[in-house]
């Protein structure tokens, strides 16, 4: 197949009249390279391509066969939903969660709602739009206070962890001024920092992340000073790894359930990484769902649990292309109701039709797709109902 690989690249020397974070949710030269690398190792025809303002036009006057997102975006409440709404806009299929998967995952606030109603356990919080909001009197110290909308640590340091009034409206204040979006203040869990990924339906094995070695730095949590400078033995940011985590049985069966429900919840696919704190007293606190994770071979903490898994990262990155192609496949059958198959085709007469080699219809042949997607489901329940117990 034709790919287009769309990301956003993080510039070698940084521009250093923009905030030191402006950055750090873009895509490493090395991690562009390594998917492309690996795409092509499966004998594709990989097209890296910017997702900037340029995108449209490039995709107006280029057929791919299928898109592999992986840009978050610069700036706005819904910037890693750009992409797939407009692959969506021009039909070309494309890898990992869509468009409003993406927009409410983005926002912590919405997802962490979406999380109360379907009984997920989630940390306290509340939404301050102004330093002297009052602090709801449920709330107990010590707090977190994070920008709502952003990634990779952006805007969560040390100091963010605060232990009274004061230091909370101090925090507010910065974190507002910095990032002038809504803050979001959740009770602080003391515990162990697990994070699970989500590979198709399953669950991958979960990786626990250890600060003891960052003490020295001030750095207690997963903040951006240690996303960004992970494994630097100097500045004390090298947290150490376990994957599997130190975790019994029972344990980790209840984290990877409680991981599977929080990326169903928001209607995640393909894959995303789930965030989890788990608290002295055995509850698994999902802080966040990331369906954009990130894919550096090496450093990134999904590839670390694909290795555990005993999977190769070409073998991974070809099956999520696999779980693309499979969706595309479902949703252009008959089984679609006719005004949304008239739709797709008079909106998009660009469309390539996939490779014969792509075009194989998943499960047993002859079934409707809409069966298949049923009985697709009553296997992930009872997977998921293995998992609880
Ligand atoms: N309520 C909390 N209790 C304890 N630690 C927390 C809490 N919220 C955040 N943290 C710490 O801060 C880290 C980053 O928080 P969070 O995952 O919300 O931010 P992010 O910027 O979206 O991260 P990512 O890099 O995964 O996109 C967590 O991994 C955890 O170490
Ligand atoms: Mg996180």
């Amino acid at each position: 197949m034709k790919i287009a690989l769309i990301h956003n690249l993080k510039p070698a020397v940084k521009d250093s009249s923009l905030p030191p974070d402006y950055y750090s949710e873009c895509d490493s030269k090395k991690t562009i390279e390594s998917i492309a690398k690996a795409l092509e190792g499966g004998g594709h025809t990989v097209i890296p391509v910017e997702a900037d303002r340029n995108l449209p036009k490039w995709l107006a006057e280029n057929t791919v066969d299928l898109a592999f997102n992986i840009a978050e975006g610069f700036l706005g409440e819904a910037r890693e939903a750009r992409v797939p709404a407009l692959l969506e806009l021009l039909d070309i299929p494309y890898t990992g969660s869509g468009v409003l998967t993406c927009a409410l995952a983005l926002d912590k606030w919405r997802a962490k709602q979406i999380f109360r109603s379907q009984g997920i356990p989630t940390p306290n919080f509340q939404i301050f739009l102004h330093p002297d909001d009052p602090v709801d009197s449920r709330l107990h110290f010590p707090l977190i206070v994070k920008p709502n909308c952003e990634g990779s640590g952006k805007g969560i340091w040390a100091s963010s962890v605060v232990r009274d009034a004061q230091a909370l409206a101090a925090q507010v204040n910065i974190v507002l001024k910095e990032y002038g979006q809504k803050i979001l203040v959740e009770e602080f869990i003391e515990g162990t920092e697990l994070t699970v990924g989500i590979f198709g339906n399953e669950a991958l094995p979960v990786l626990e992340v250890d600060f003891t070695n960052c003490a020295p730095a001030g750095e207690s949590f997963y903040s951006w000073r240690v996303k960004e400078f992970q494994g630097n033995e100097e500045l004390h940011l090298n947290p150490q790894f376990a994957c599997p985590a130190r975790l019994d049985a029972a344990a980790t069966h209840a984290v990877q359930s409680v991981a599977l429900k929080a990326t169903r919840a928001l209607g995640c696919r393909d894959l995303a990484r789930v965030d989890i704190r788990l608290s002295q007293d055995g509850i698994p606190y999902v802080l966040e769902v990331n369906p954009l994770p990130g894919l550096d071979p090496e450093e990134s903490n999904i590839p670390i649990m694909v290795r555990a898994a005993g999977m190769s990262y070409e073998a991974f990155i070809h099956r999520i292309v696999s779980l693309a192609v499979e969706r595309s496949q479902k949703l252009s059958t008959s089984s679609i109701p006719s005004f949304q198959t008239n739709n797709r085709v008079n909106a998009s007469p660009r469309r390539r039709a996939l490779p014969d080699s792509m075009e194989k219809q998943p499960g047993s042949p002859g079934k409707p797709a809409l069966a298949l997607e049923q009985e697709e489901t009553r296997k992930e329940r009872s997977k998921e109902e293995d998992l609880g117990r």
